[in-house]
């Protein structure tokens, strides 16, 4: 048996996961720091580099406990390398270069976002990841990227990108300024879905037609209502987490916050659909922590039924951040031999995912580590 080690630090969630040759999750474990990040209003590097020094080594025991293997069954690491946080990045990249050395196998260097660009080809309860098309779009929406890349068999590229605030920013920033804690996003979601869209907000758009996006109008359209309901954002949350119980948020700021989130899933519609009218795409992948959102995924399924696109959203569970994500794109470029620099390779804060070199797995055709 031949296993490919996934570990992921770049922000933080510790995770370590264990994956088959064909791509089969067999372990996938995460610790959440969220708890100790919650009462600064956001993640703290520091706090997020020592956190994952402490969490590593029981959660690599887990994984591997739960996968009934050894570290002997390991024939491939994978570690996030970028970008992230680099005191963050510096610690999984450490330990899997260590591993990797210490057993004598291959260490590929493992790209944050095309793990979350490939993790809906994965499969929660084991079975073999879906084979990959020769070309696909890629939608990743989390709390520090909006893009949309395109996956052909020469290269990945940049379709569209937001040119201020990442929707996840957008969600928690909104949060915060309504008093609801961090992170924003599942709180913003739980109480849209009970408001109703009252007064809309418009959809942002570019003049010349550009497909790239733009979250910051909103968010200030967003303040200036909240600031008509009553609320006084710029007291901020840091240190006092909530200071609005959920279950308190009065139907207004409900309305409110549904017109946030139908403006932000319409512009992302919106964009696809000049994208797909430009150059069509038989296949979308949706991903990062923003794909987790309810009404998102209704309506982006919905869209690719309408459109004639296989929309796969990544597993729930997979969409915030994990090692199995980043193990299945370590061994997709080791098996294709586009691995970056080895063990070489330096922790990232910036890394673009765009340009790198890409073989289409399909154009590969292995299926196996050696
Ligand atoms: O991918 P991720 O875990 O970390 C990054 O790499 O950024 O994404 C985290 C982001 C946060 O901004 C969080 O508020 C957002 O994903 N998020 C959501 C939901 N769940 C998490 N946003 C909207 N709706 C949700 N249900
Ligand atoms: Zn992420």
């Amino acid at each position: 048996m031949s296993l490919v080690l996934g570990l992921e630090t770049s922000c933080d969630e510790t995770s370590v996961a264990l994956l088959r040759e064909d791509g089969g999750i067999a372990a996938s474990v995460v610790s959440s720091q969220i708890d100790m990040h919650r009462r600064y209003g956001g993640v703290v590097p520091e706090i997020a580099a020592r956190a994952h020094l402490t969490n590593l080594p029981p959660l690599l025991d887990e994984a591997f406990e739960r996968a009934g293997a050894t570290l002997a069954d390991v024939g491939l690491v994978v570690a996030t390398a970028g970008p992230g946080l680099v005191g963050a990045l510096l610690v999984g990249l450490a330990e899997g270069r260590g591993i990797a050395l210490g057993l004598g196998v291959p260490f590929v260097p493992g790209h944050h976002i095309e793990g979350h660009a490939l993790s809906p080809f994965l499969d929660l309860d084991g079975a073999p990841a879906r084979p990959l098309p020769p070309s696909f779009a890629a939608l990743v929406v989390s709390g520090g990227h909006t893009h949309v890349f395109s996956f052909t068999p020469e290269a990945i590229a940049v379709l569209a990108r937001t040119r201020d605030d990442a929707a996840g920013e957008a969600y928690d920033k909104v949060a915060k300024m309504a008093g609801l804690g961090y992170p924003g996003g599942p709180v913003v979601d739980r109480l849209a879905r009970s408001g109703r869209v009252v007064e809309p907000f418009a959809v942002a758009r570019f003049k010349g037609g550009s497909p790239d996006l733009s979250f910051s109008g909103l968010k200030t359209g967003v303040r200036d209502r909240l600031a008509a309901l009553g609320f006084s954002p710029n007291t901020g949350v840091a240190l006092r987490g909530p200071v609005l119980e959920e279950e308190n948020a009065h139907q207004a700021l409900r309305d409110l916050l549904a017109a946030f989130q139908e403006s932000v899933v319409a512009q992302l519609e919106d964009r696809l659909e000049r994208l797909l009218a430009a150059k069509p795409f038989p296949l979308l992948t949706v991903s990062g922590g923003v794909a987790a959102n309810s009404l998102l995924r209704e309506r982006l399924a919905a869209w690719g039924a309408r459109h004639g696109v296989e929309v796969l959203l990544a597993p729930r569970a997979l969409t915030s951040d994990n090692a199995a994500m980043v193990a299945f794109a370590g061994l997709l470029r080791h098996r294709a031999g586009v691995s970056h620099e080895g063990l070489s390779a330096p922790a990232r804060s910036r890394w673009p995912l765009e340009g790198l070199p890409w073989v289409a797995p399909a154009a590969a055709g292995r299926d196996r580590l050696e």
